[in-house]
């Protein structure tokens, strides 16, 4: 009885979020909005493009193909949301899971395991991992190698989880490359001005989710939320602006990138689950490499990856999916508030979408990353 009477209390985001998650029996997937097959929903639009705004070459630089290629949506109702199916080069979403998993852990940027390890520990996830990784074999139960704990990692200024904030003290050079790949896409999506100051990376496996969430520490809602995904592919559930409202699930694939602005950036999101690709490969083949043909030689000092680190990437993407977002924190004339005891610290203050938040809207702290897996010590 108690039971039934939490489920008739359930908020319509929550019972669509374990609907999705659940494993017996299996969600009905045939609901879910797929932008690659984009044309049959109806809820689907074609989104414009800012064309002229980077040249094929600077887009080149960034790995990306030339923007009037670019196929880009938005969604009926979703005023600000788009969502750009793998505008990549090919081969170049190797370059971006590598960098996900041998680079961007390193420090000095900060990841889940330092919160129970020491940073000579955490100094190198990749070395201490491709072995393990390496001579894993499918389907059997062994010890899980570091990189396989890895949960989080942020860049730029570092989000602090349990304040929910970011803190100018608290900050450390943001990627050159992927700071370049969001100002380009940002372009793209009409957004010039826009600054990548700050990442959080999540790492999923086959058993992970993403509690429902909003994105509000920043302090300029004015910018747009980029989200780039690698890997095996999700669930993505994209609800309104009350945790009532009932969300629409959407899967995000391999090389796609999600733009979240204007009127849907301050929307509750999700992401329940992870699936197979639906291509029913080991992995996408949007990773396989590029051939010559393909080659952008502006950018092709960013893609020396050689073929044993691509080896290990492989492994690990088999079973996980990699998703980057990337953040303006502070907004053209803004500057962190003065905390109490004398820091600076970024808290949640509506800047130019939310003039008049409700008291309900105030609530929507980033709420718990409830990818249960998450927190656990390594
Ligand atoms: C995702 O993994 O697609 C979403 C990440 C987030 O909402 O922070």
């Amino acid at each position: 009885m108690a039971a039934c009477l939490l489920e008739q209390g359930e908020d319509a985001f929550r019972r669509l979020f374990k609907y999705y998650k659940r494993r017996k029996p299996p969600p009905d997937f045939s609901g879910v909005v797929d932008f690659s097959r984009a044309e049959k929903n109806l809820k689907v639009l074609k989104a414009p493009l800012n064309v002229s705004s980077i040249s094929d070459q600077d887009a080149c630089k960034a790995g990306l193909q030339p923007v009037h290629k670019w196929k880009a949506y938005g969604l009926d109702g979703y005023p600000g949301f788009m969502f750009i199916s793998d505008p990549f080069l090919p081969g170049w979403q190797r370059y971006w899971a590598k960098q996900c998993l041998k680079t961007y852990p390193q420090k000095p940027n900060v990841c889940n395991l330092d919160l129970h390890m020491s940073p000579e520990e955490t100094a190198d996830l990749w070395e201490q991992s491709r072995e393990q990784l390496r001579l894993k074999a499918p389907g059997k139960r062994e010890a899980k190698s570091l990189l396989e704990k890895l949960r989080w990692v942020t860049l730029g200024y570092h989000y602090n989880w349990e304040t929910k904030k970011y803190s100018p003290d608290h900050y450390t050079t943001f990627p050159i490359d992927l700071a370049y790949l969001s100002e380009q896409v940002a372009a793209a999506c009409g957004f010039q001005q826009f600054k990548a100051e700050a990442g959080i990376l999540n790492y999923y496996h086959f058993d992970s989710s993403l509690g429902i969430h909003v994105d509000e520490s920043e302090m300029d809602y004015s910018k747009p939320l980029l989200s780039f995904s690698f890997g095996q592919s999700a669930v993505f559930l994209l609800g309104g602006q009350k945790r009532q409202d009932p969300p629409l699930p959407m899967f995000m694939h391999s090389g796609d990138i999600m733009i979240m602005s204007g009127r849907s950036r301050l929307l509750y999101h999700a992401v329940p689950r992870i699936v197979p690709n639906l291509e029913g490969r080991a992995i996408p083949s949007c990773l396989e490499p590029m051939t010559t043909s393909d080659s952008c030689s502006a950018g092709a000092s960013f893609r020396q990856s050689d073929q044993g680190d691509w080896e290990i990437c492989a492994k690990y993407l088999q079973n996980s999916r990699v998703n980057m977002t990337v953040r303006q924190v502070v907004g053209v004339g803004q500057s962190f508030p003065v905390e109490p005891g004398g820091g600076k610290i970024a808290d949640s203050q509506p800047y130019s979408y939310h003039q008049d938040p409700s008291k309900e809207e105030n609530e929507h702290k980033r709420q718990k990353i409830v990818n249960e897996e998450v927190a656990e010590p390594p």
